[in-house]
């Protein structure tokens, strides 16, 4: 039987759309209810303990819109709070760090990895972990890019201050003889084009939705979860502030249209 309800997911704004775009495109049978927590990003430079709260806050939003299973499209909740709520809540929920390890893993060939994202995600060492995990001979490079969140949340991904800041960030990891670089927060992908101009030709871009979207289908088809081929979907984007300028980011990213975006107040559940 097709289980039609939706899949729940989730980031601090508009970084997970970069997630939502790999499940539509690799599952597009599935609905997806959408929470980007605009008011109150960036999670990057919160706690942990910050992070879990507005993590727990926001399944409770989803869960009561009666998703079937949770994507937590975000690296720094993936890293704080996916270990701690995933006892807490009775569906299916990936996050996309190891995902993204996964695939980092088997893209480097010199076992030299860099991983660029917040500040939390690269203090919490979750990479690191999973990394050597996968590989005990690798070596990770991690830099925290505090800035690139804001960069993209105010559009400027094709700018010469975000141009400059990566070069900032992404120099000192080329000392290393990287050859594989994980963009280890979800807005990241969307400067893929700037990263690029930085770190040459040579150096593997890890993008950790593509393996996300691919874990979610997997869970979905072992749970027998997964909703019927037909393409009559119905997706729904939520967020804790400023919905207009986000459905605008989201147009410009997705590949369907998103007709309406929603404020809600997420301190209520
Ligand atoms: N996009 C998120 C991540 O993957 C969080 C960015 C932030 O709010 O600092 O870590």
């Amino acid at each position: 039987m097709a289980n039609k309800a939706p899949i729940g997911v989730f980031d601090s704004g508009v970084g997970g759309l970069t997630v939502v775009k790999e499940i539509m495109n690799q599952i597009p049978g599935e609905s997806i209810i959408y929470f980007g927590d605009t008011a109150r990003l960036p999670y990057g430079s919160k706690s942990k303990e910050t992070v879990i709260t507005y993590t727990r806050q926001i399944i409770r939003f989803l869960m009561g819109k009666g998703v079937k299973a949770l994507v937590i499209a975000c690296n720094t909740a993936s890293a704080f709070a996916l270990e701690t709520v995933k006892e807490e809540v009775d569906i299916p929920i990936i996050g996309v760090v190891k995902p993204g390890a996964k695939v980092a893993a088997q893209t480097s060939k010199n076992g030299n990895i860099g991983v660029i994202g917040t500040e939390g995600t690269i203090q919490s060492g979750i990479y690191t972990e999973f990394l050597s995990k996968t590989n005990p001979n690798v070596k990770v490079f991690g830099k925290a890019c505090p800035l690139f969140v804001p960069l993209v949340e105010e559009g400027l991904i094709d700018d010469p201050v975000t141009l400059e800041m990566a070069r900032r960030y992404i120099s000192d990891l080329l000392k290393y003889d990287i050859d594989t670089l994980v963009l280890g927060c979800t807005h990241y992908p969307l400067l893929r084009k700037t990263i690029r101009k930085i770190v040459g030709e040579k150096i593997a871009l890890v993008n950790p939705a593509y393996e996300t979207a691919r874990t979610l289908n997997k869970v979905l088809i072992e749970k027998g979860l997964e909703n019927d081929k037909i393409l009559k979907t119905d997706h729904k984007f939520y967020v804790s502030d400023g919905a207009e300028k986000f459905k605008k980011f989201a147009n410009s990213i997705l590949p369907c249209e998103v007709v309406e975006t929603r404020d809600i107040n997420i301190e209520n559940y």
